[in-house]
């Protein structure tokens, strides 16, 4: 059984799964607050164009898929086209690529501003190539919970908070912002009172999340609709939510609210079958919690869950430190991350 086992891991070793597209670092700083992003920093922004007007952000997820909201689309899918590789809305880049639009399917649930269900899928009518400021970001899977605080960021070309509309060459912005669970949120919009504020007591469904400050100042605005928010988890970037609506922008207690994709997974995957999701839990404190992040990258997550569930985490443990020892490594962190791959194949 040793010597199997052992055998294994090396073979593992040696075909290591590589990083999906959508992960990897970036290498460009990031500056807390509203500021004018690098070129290329944020790969997955679209622009979604109605004419030659921008009208909305969107995501690329896969080849010739893009998420939005579903309140960007009112009008026949060849009224829009989607524009990548851009930095500078009134001075293309080099790397600009502008491809029709096959198809937009709206959430079905999805009624009017404020209401649940508020994502588009967009199929281009071709494949895009993937280059340096072009690429997909990663989804999460249906089981990922976003922790509250988690400083995410959103992107787009939208107004300023000043009420303005971005000023030229409208390079694309960026601000930091940190997540707001549904509860919490529901608290800020019961507090004080705005002309302009939904109906109804908790206007935060199940299917969203706010993210901003209390105080307001840094939020998203008119224009950055459909745009992606996402978060850095342990070396991915996740779409955690697509830009859907507000009180103005960045009015104190009125932070920004954007609909969750987890809920969304199965409508997606029904839509583009080959896509993959992330996995990401912040369910562990423990010193294996970095591992069960690894285990959670990998494509082979699934069998890992049914596996622990089989052995228990004590199987999990034993056959880990098994390997550790056949292969006479301590507990150094890369022969750790690389076993890790290795486990559910072995159990
Ligand atoms: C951004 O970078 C891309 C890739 O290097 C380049 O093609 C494009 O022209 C740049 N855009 C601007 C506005 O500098």
């Amino acid at each position: 059984m040793r010597g199997l086992s052992c055998l294994l891991v090396i073979q593992l070793l040696l075909e290591l799964p590589l990083p999906e597209a959508c992960e990897h670092t970036r290498g460009s700083p990031r500056i807390v607050g509203g500021n004018d992003a690098m070129n290329g920093s944020w790969p997955w922004q679209v622009s979604i164009r109605g004419g030659s007007d921008h009208i909305c952000g969107g995501t690329l997820i896969a080849e010739s898929w893009v998420v939005s909201a579903a309140h960007c689309f009112s009008g026949d899918k060849s009224a829009y086209h989607v524009n990548l590789g851009e930095y500078q809305l009134q001075n293309p880049s080099e790397s600009l690529v502008s491809f029709p639009i096959k198809e937009i399917y709206r959430h079905p649930s999805y009624t009017d501003i404020g209401s649940s269900g508020d994502i588009a899928l967009v199929e281009l009518e071709t494949p895009v190539s993937f280059n340096s400021v072009i690429r997909p970001v990663c989804l999460p899977a249906s089981s990922v919970e976003f922790p509250t605080g988690m400083a995410c960021w959103v992107t787009g070309w939208g107004d300023t908070q000043y009420g303005g509309s971005l000023t030229a060459p409208k390079t694309l912005q960026e601000v930091q912002v940190p997540l707001i669970d549904r509860d919490a949120c529901n608290s800020l919009f019961n507090t004080g009172s705005y002309t302009d504020d939904p109906q109804g007591i908790d206007p935060i469904q199940q299917d969203m999340i706010c993210a901003g400050y209390p105080e307001g100042e840094k939020d998203s605005c008119q224009g950055d609709s459909g745009g992606p928010l996402v978060c850095e988890w342990d070396s991915a970037w996740l779409l955690a939510g697509v830009v859907s609506w507000g009180v103005e922008c960045a009015r104190p207690n009125r932070p920004g609210v954007y609909i969750l994709l987890p809920p969304y997974a199965d409508w997606i995957q029904d839509h583009i079958p080959t896509i993959s999701f992330t996995v990401r839990s912040s369910a562990n404190a423990s010193p294996l919690g970095a591992l069960r992040n690894i285990w959670g990258a990998s494509p082979t997550h699934t069998r890992l869950k049914q596996a622990k569930r089989r052995g228990g985490p004590l199987g999990l443990l034993g056959a880990l430190s098994h390997c550790l020892v056949c292969l006479g490594l301590g507990p150094a962190l890369p022969a750790m991350l690389l076993l890790a791959a290795a486990v559910p194949m072995i159990l």
